[in-house]
C-alpha cells in the first residue's frame, strides 16, 4: 500500500481547512456525467443503468460527486484526483509524472478492465469512480503544477469573494456561469453544451472519440490537454491576490 504520492495532487490541508468542495464541484461532475450518459452505446447504457443505485434514479450525474465524499473512508483513493506536473513546464510525461503505480492514470485503465485492481469489486464503485475521474482530469487544474498544488495554495479573489485559483475553475466559474445564463440550473448549461457538440464542435467529435487504436480510454491525452489549458488559461496572468471575473 505504499506509494500513493504519486501521481498526486490532492492536499490534506486544503481538505481540512476549508470548508467548501474541492474536487470540481458538483455541478461540473454532474454536467460532465449527464454528458457522457446521453452518449453510451444501448449496451452501455443499460449497465449503466443496471449498476447505478436505485436512489440515481438511473441519473449517474447524481451520483458523480460520489468520489469526493468517500476520500476519506476510502484513504487510498484520494491521490487518485490529481495529477503534479513541474512547475512551469506546461506538459505531462506518465513516466516523469506518475512515478508509482498507483496513481490515477493506471486506475483509469484498470477501472475499464479490471474494477479488482482498483480495490473494489463493486463495479457501482468503479463506475462511479471512472465517472468521476473522467470529470477531474478535465478540470485544467486537476493537472497543475506541484509547488502551488494545482491552484491550491494561489489567493485570489473571484470578484470580491476570497478564494484560491483551484477552487475557481472546480466551482465558481460554473456557478457565476449558471446563475448568470442559466436560472442557476445545470440543465441550461448541459443543453448548451450539447447543441454545441452536435453543431459548432462536431466535426471535433470524432477525434474526442478515438485516441488510439485498440485504447477505449485516453488518459495520457487528457493529461496532457489538462496542463496546457492550465497554462494558456488557467495560470495565465494570475498572481497572488489577482482579482478574476467573467467577462
Ligand atoms: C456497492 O457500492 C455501493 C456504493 O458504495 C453500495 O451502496 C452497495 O451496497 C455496494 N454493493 C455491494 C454488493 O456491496
Ligand atoms: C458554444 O460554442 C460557442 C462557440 O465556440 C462558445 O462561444 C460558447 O461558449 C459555447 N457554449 C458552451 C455552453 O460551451
Ligand atoms: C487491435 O486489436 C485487433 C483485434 O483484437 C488486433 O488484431 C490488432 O493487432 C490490435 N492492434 C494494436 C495496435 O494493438
Amino acid at each position: 500500500m505504499e506509494g500513493y504520492k504519486v501521481c498526486v495532487l490532492a492536499v490534506v490541508w486544503v481538505l481540512i481547512f476549508s470548508p467548501v468542495a474541492h474536487s470540481w464541484g458538483v455541478d461540473g461532475h454532474l454536467t460532465v456525467c449527464r454528458i457522457a450518459q446521453s452518449r453510451l452505446s444501448e449496451a452501455a447504457a443499460d449497465a449503466v443503468k443496471k449498476l447505478l443505485p436505485e436512489s440515481a434514479e438511473g441519473d449517474l450525474g447524481s451520483e458523480c460527486s460520489w468520489a469526493d465524499r468517500v476520500k476519506f473512508r476510502y484513504h487510498w483513493s484520494s491521490a487518485l484526483h490529481y495529477i503534479d506536473t513541474p512547475d512551469d513546464l506546461c506538459t505531462f510525461q506518465y513516466n516523469r509524472d506518475c512515478k508509482d503505480e498507483d496513481g490515477v492514470m493506471d486506475r483509469f485503465n484498470d477501472l475499464m478492465n479490471n474494477a479488482e485492481l482498483v480495490h473494489t469489486d463493486n463495479l457501482t464503485e468503479a463506475l462511479l469512480f471512472l465517472s468521476h475521474f473522467m470529470g477531474d482530469i478535465h478540470q485544467p487544474l486537476h493537472v497543475g503544477f506541484t509547488s502551488d498544488r494545482g491552484g491550491n495554495t494561489i489567493d485570489i479573489h473571484w470578484y470580491r469573494t476570497k478564494t484560491v485559483l483551484h477552487h475557481v475553475w472546480d466551482t465558481s466559474m460554473i456557478e457565476t456561469f449558471e446563475t448568470r445564463s442559466y436560472d442557476s440550473n445545470p440543465d441550461g448549461l448541459i443543453a448548451a453544451i450539447q447543441a454545441n457538440i452536435t453543431g459548432e464542435w462536431a466535426d471535433q467529435v470524432k477525434a474526442w472519440e478515438t485516441c488510439g487504436s485498440n485504447v477505449t480510454t485516453c488518459p495520457n491525452r487528457y493529461a496532457s490537454e489538462g496542463i496546457k489549458a492550465a497554462c494558456d488559461w488557467a495560470y495565465k496572468g494570475v498572481s497572488e491576490d489577482s482579482v478574476l471575473q467573467g467577462k
